[in-house]
C-alpha cells in the first residue's frame, strides 16, 4: 500500500477512505492519532495491528461536538461544565459506555470509553466529513516516541495505512490527559497532560487520585501506561542533577568508551555539548512548554544517531512538568544521581 499525504484540501478523499474502513492518520493540538472509523470492528482491529498495540489496550474515540459525546457515551452532569472549559482541547473524559455503539474493539472489554475532541480544526473537518467518530491511538509503532510531525508518522506506518492529513508540527507534543469520571471514589487522572490538577479541581472539586510521575507503584493508571513507552533503541539516563553530576556521568561513559548523545535545555548544552557526538536542544530551562513540544522529535532524533547511550535532563514537576517528566522517566532505563534507599 503507498500511504499518501493529504492536505486540507483534499480532506473529502481521506473521509472517503474512512468511511470505506481504511486508517488515516491527523493532526491533534497533541500528537498525530491513526485514524479509523469507530463503528468498524475491522478497521479498528486493523489499527491494533499496525501498531503492534497489545490488544487489552482501548482507544480514544475522537468527536467533533459536544451533542455527539451525549449521544454515543453516558455523560455525567459534572462533565458538562468539564467540557465547556476544556473542549475542543487536550482533556480525555472516560465516562461509562452505551452499548452497541462502537465496534467491540475499540474498548478492549471495559465498560468504560474515552472520549475527547481535539483542537484541530481540520481533523473536527474530517470527523464530520466521515460522519462518525473516529478512533485515535498516537500513530506510532507500539513502544516508540508518538508522532509529532507526518513525517514521524510516515517513518512508522508507511505502507500500512492509507493516509496521512497533515497539520505541520503539533503544538503540545505530549498526549492528552486522561480524567476518569467513572471511580465511585470520585474523579482520577489516569495520565498526567497539558490541562493539569490545578486547573480541573476549581471546576470539579478534589480529585480523588491522580497518576504520579514517581512512586507509581499504587497510584492509578490508563491501561496502557503499564506498558514501556516512548523509548528509544538506546538507554536513556535521566539526570536530575548539577552541572558537575552531568559532568562526572559524562565521564564515566566515555572512560568506557561509549558515544553519547544528550537531549537538554539550552543552558545544559552550553556547558556539555562538546562531549557529545549528538544533542537535541529541548530550549531553554524555564521553558517547559518548548520543552514538552520537542521532547518526541527530540528521542526520535537520537535514536537514528549512531550513539550509545542518551543523556536526558530532568525538569521541575511544576504545571506541564508533571506530564514530560511522566514520559521522560517511562522512556528512561536508569536515573541518577541513584535515589537514596527509603
Ligand atoms: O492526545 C491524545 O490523547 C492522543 C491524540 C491522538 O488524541 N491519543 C492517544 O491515544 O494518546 P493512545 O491510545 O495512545 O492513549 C490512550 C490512553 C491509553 O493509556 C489507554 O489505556 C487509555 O487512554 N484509555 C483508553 N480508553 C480507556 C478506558 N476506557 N479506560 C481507561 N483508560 C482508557
Ligand atoms: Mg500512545
Amino acid at each position: 500500500m503507498e500511504t499518501k499525504i493529504y492536505e486540507t484540501a483534499t480532506i473529502d478523499e481521506a473521509a472517503e477512505l474512512l468511511k470505506a474502513g481504511q486508517l488515516i492518520a491527523f493532526p491533534t493540538e497533541t500528537v498525530y492519532g491513526l485514524g479509523a472509523i469507530a463503528s468498524n470492528d475491522e478497521a479498528v482491529k486493523n489499527v491494533y495491528k499496525v501498531k503492534g498495540r497489545p490488544s487489552d489496550n482501548p482507544l480514544i474515540v475522537h468527536v467533533s461536538d459536544r451533542e455527539i459525546a451525549e449521544y454515543v457515551a453516558f455523560v455525567p452532569q459534572q462533565a458538562e461544565a468539564l467540557m465547556e472549559a476544556f473542549w475542543p482541547g487536550p482533556l480525555t473524559l472516560i465516562f461509562p459506555m452505551k452499548e452497541g455503539v462502537f465496534a467491540p474493539t475499540v474498548t478492549a472489554g471495559h465498560n468504560t470509553v474515552a472520549l475527547r475532541m481535539p483542537a484541530q480544526e481540520q481533523t473536527l473537518e474530517l470527523i464530520r466529513k466521515t460522519g462518525f467518530p473516529l478512533v485515535g491511538p498516537s500513530a506510532n509503532t507500539s513502544g516508540k516516541p508518538s508522532p509529532t510531525t507526518a513525517q514521524h508518522v510516515m517513518h512508522d506506518l508507511s505502507g500500512k495505512i492509507a493516509g496521512i492529513l497533515d497539520g505541520g508540527e503539533t503544538q503540545i507534543g505530549l498526549e492528552s490527559t486522561v480524567l476518569d469520571l467513572t471511580n465511585a471514589a470520585g474523579p482520577v487522572i489516569l495520565r498526567p497532560g497539558a490541562i493539569t490538577e490545578v486547573q480541573l479541581e476549581p471546576i470539579i472539586g478534589k480529585l480523588a487520585g491522580s497518576a504520579q510521575s514517581t512512586n507509581e507503584a499504587d497510584a492509578p493508571k490508563a491501561p496502557g501506561m503499564k506498558y514501556q513507552h516512548y523509548a528509544p533503541a538506546q538507554p536513556v539516563i535521566l539526570i536530575d542533577g548539577t552541572a558537575a553530576d552531568w559532568a562526572a556521568i559524562i565521564e564515566a561513559y566515555r572512560g568506557e568508551g561509549k558515544q553519547i548523545g544528550i537531549l537538554a535545555s539550552e543552558e545544559q548544552l552550553d556547558i556539555h555539548k562538546d562531549a557529545a557526538l549528538a544533542t537535541y536542544s529541548l530550549g531553554l530551562k524555564n521553558d517547559v512548554a518548548a520543552a514538552s513540544q520537542r521532547l518526541y522529535a527530540g528521542l526520535r532524533y537520537l535514536d537514528e544517531q549512531p550513539v550509545d547511550v542518551i543523556l536526558a535532563e530532568a525538569y521541575d514537576l511544576a504545571g506541564l512538568g508533571k506530564a514530560f517528566m511522566n514520559r521522560l522517566e517511562k522512556a528512561a532505563s536508569s536515573k541518577y544521581p541513584k535515589k537514596q534507599a527509603e
